[in-house]
């Protein structure tokens, strides 16, 4: 017998349901772990879960100490596990673990590792682009290039506290970057090798990096692409507003291009290859201060400007190497392949960090999942013998549709449970991953979490419960998530509403870096109490989640955090647009496509090059991943009396549910919408 949380992590409020009897003859599809799976699992009944559960939000302070004493601290935190205060109302936001508490994260992911008689195990194995194309790092030989980094940032000026931008592919130098900043207290910010020069430039103004990581090009697929020129280009445009790098350290990726192809600015630029190896493979860690920052991650928000969301060392530790475990019910032997960029949140947490602290064997992977056929991704899977897979629902989704046989014909026997991160997994989506990929046999791990959460919240643990394909489930161990009503009040039992939590978790962040202001505002003030996620959730009568998608004007495409406003300002930063208006449409592979309302300045005729050069500059001021996928010409944009467009009535046009629309004569001019419906096709 077994209740579950409702999911506002009150147990007085535990749903009365009984495991295996009223769960089970529910008309819900509901998919059992096997009893072979549950019984070698880290929490193998919801019973176990829920005792943990139980003590992890009555005792946090306890909780989470004890699983604190499992790492390296040079000094245990002070009297005070944690320190919050997530109410606006009683002043300003403040969340703090381990405060007071000395350590290093390097130095739990490799040293710690390595004296518990783990330096000859793989911690990376890497796949380049081209099938054949691999390499290996054991710990040991981790450690000593990580070291030989942080040697080399320390002689060139880097401290404590500084910034390094780090923009490179997944090259193995990308984990070793981001460990050696760690290492020297150096606060790393990565940017996606996919973004343009203006967001690389935009990013560098605003966290001042003493250096620049990157690589000269890398191959994607069948394409080479130039990283050099857009640093370049993006250290120009940072120059002309007052900063200055010390350094523009780059890698030579001879796979892609040669030095002499690679435009070279002397006395900034220099090859990664002509000085790092030089240094000792031993490097003294800086010990820093729980409190001290980790890394700085810019993500979208609703207004035009990328968010630096800022994670900091001691509780973001604790909280990536927990989740990672238990979510994946990790065990030694695991190979773990998580096919995220870490130029995003999932491959900070769950490629480099999460990983690493449990002394795992990562796969690292250069390319395309499905270069060069749609069957990579399983090729890659029985090379290395992966037991641990994470990905996101678009490459399921588009995977799906390439067809069977590009699955069926590999192995797939060492796999043990799949994840799934990034946007709302669609239960067909869900079914194929279950049934093709997984061969019916290993569990999902719907991972429901954020940039700023640092970790899984709401997350299947493999072998406790039964799953039902779509729903990422019951919440993790400290994390109380509510659903609140417009007003901001709790509702309780199942229901639909907003996402807030309730209390803190050792991995929230804990500013935006330079805006404190706009952390609280963004995320405190618009439900007092809680943290407010931004999505969207129902909850079923047995407590399970369903996230249902955002509910701000950030856009989710193919897992990638778009915001609106940011498609909105390149596009009217062409000389031929006047104005504007993007909203999320409904797609088939990638979740959600870029849907791009666009005014001409008065006398320009709409024609395809100008469509195409209206994507370009999104291209050019984002990266590719954010070019519309449709530009709909719009003669005016249907606003209010007071000037605000309605986009409620923009993504009904976009998604073609014109019996939708919805009441219109409060529009200034109500004929707009009939402009815009006659040139949809267009
Ligand atoms: O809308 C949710 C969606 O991705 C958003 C967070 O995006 P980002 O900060 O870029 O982090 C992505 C990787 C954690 C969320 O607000 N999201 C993430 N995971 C899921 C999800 N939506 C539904 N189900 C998930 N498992």
């Amino acid at each position: 017998m077994a209740t579950f949380p409702s999911g506002a992590g009150n147990i007085s409020q535990l749903n009365a349901v009984i495991l295996g009897d009223a769960l089970a003859s529910e008309e819900f599809d509901l998919i059992f772990p096997s009893h072979e799976f549950s019984s070698q699992a880290l929490v193998s009944s919801p019973q176990k879960y829920l005792e943990m559960y139980k003590r992890s939000v009555e005792d946090p302070a306890g909780f989470w100490s004890d699983i604190a004493c499992e790492f390296y601290w040079k000094e245990k935190w002070g009297h005070k596990v944690f320190d919050e205060n997530l109410d606006v109302r009683k002043g300003p936001i403040k969340i703090q673990w381990f405060k007071g508490g000395v350590t290093n994260i390097c130095y739990n992911c490799l040293d710690r590792n390595i004296e518990s008689g783990n330096g000859d195990k793989v911690a990376i194995y890497w796949e380049g682009n081209e099938p054949g194309v691999d390499g290996v790092l054991t710990y040991n030989q981790l450690l000593q290039k990580v070291c030989q980094l942080a040697n080399y940032l320390k002689d060139n000026g880097v401290e404590k506290g500084n910034a390094v931008l780090i923009y490179l592919p997944m090259l193995m130098e990308l984990p070793i970057a981001m460990l050696a900043c760690a290492r020297i207290g150096a606060v790393h910010s990565v940017v996606f090798a996919g973004f343009s020069a203006e967001s690389v430039a935009q990013r560098i103004i605003d966290c001042r990096p003493k250096i620049v990581i990157t690589c000269n090009a890398v191959t994607r697929g069948s394409k080479i692409i130039n990283l050099k020129d857009i640093v370049n280009a993006a250290l120009d445009e940072a120059s002309h507003n007052g900063i200055t790098v010390d350094a523009c350290l780059t890698f030579e990726n001879e796979s892609a291009m040669t030095r002499k192809d690679t435009k070279w600015q002397v006395g900034r630029d220099v090859w990664w290859q002509d000085v790092v190896p030089k240094y000792p493979q031993v490097c003294d860690v800086v010990w820093v201060d729980a409190e001290d920052p980790l890394f700085l991650l810019y993500t979208s928000g609703s207004t035009g400007k990328p968010k630096g969301v800022l994670h900091t060392t001691g509780g973001y530790m604790i909280y990536s190497a927990t989740t990672f475990k238990y979510a994946f019910d990790y065990k030694q032997s695991d190979i773990y392949w998580c096919t995220a960029d870490c130029g995003w949140i999932t491959g900070h947490s769950y490629v480099t960090y999460g990983p690493l602290l449990n002394g795992a064997t990562v796969v690292v992977y250069e390319g395309a999942p499905n270069y060069p056929d749609p069957g990579r991704s399983w090729a890659i899977v029985d090379k290395y013998k992966v037991t641990l897979f994470y990905t996101a629902p678009t490459l399921v989704r588009s995977l799906m549709r390439d067809g069977d046989e590009h699955v069926t014909r590999y192995s797939r026997k060492s796999l043990r449970v799949l994840g799934s991160v990034g946007e709302p997994i669609n239960p067909s989506a869900w079914r194929w991953y279950f049934n093709v990929v997984g061969d019916s046999r290993c569990p999902i791990s719907d991972t429901w979490w954020q940039t700023e959460t640092g970790g899984f919240m709401i997350t299947p643990l493999p072998g406790a419960w039964p799953q039902k394909p779509g729903s990422a489930t019951l919440p993790f161990f400290g994390v109380q998530p509510v659903i609140v009503d417009e007003k901001g009040i709790e509702i309780e039992g199942e229901c639909s509403g907003y996402l807030c939590i309730k209390g803190s978790w050792p991995g929230a962040f804990r500013t935006l870096y330079g805006d404190h202001d706009r952390y609280e505002t963004t995320y405190f003030k618009p439900f007092p109490g809680y943290y407010f996620s931004g999505d969207g959730c129902s909850r079923d009568k047995d407590g399970y989640h369903w996230l249902t998608g955002r509910v701000d004007d950030v856009i989710n495409v193919s897992g990638h955090r778009i915001g609106t406003a940011e498609v909105e300002s390149a596009l009217v930063s062409h000389p031929q647009c006047a104005e504007a208006a993007v909203v999320g449409v409904e797609h088939e592979v990638k979740g959600q496509g870029i849907y791009a309302f666009v005014t001409l300045i008065d006398g320009v005729p709409y024609s395809e090059e100008l469509r195409k050069s209206l994507i370009l500059a999104v291209r050019k001021q984002i990266g590719a991943f954010a070019a519309p996928d449709k530009i709909h010409w719009a003669p005016g944009l249907p606003k209010t009396r007071s000037g605000k467009i309605m986009r409620r009535i923009l993504r009904k046009i976009a998604s073609k549910q014109l019996d939708e629309l919805g009441d219109t004569s409060t529009l200034a001019d109500p004929c707009v919408v009939d402009q815009l419906i006659a040139l949809a096709d267009c």
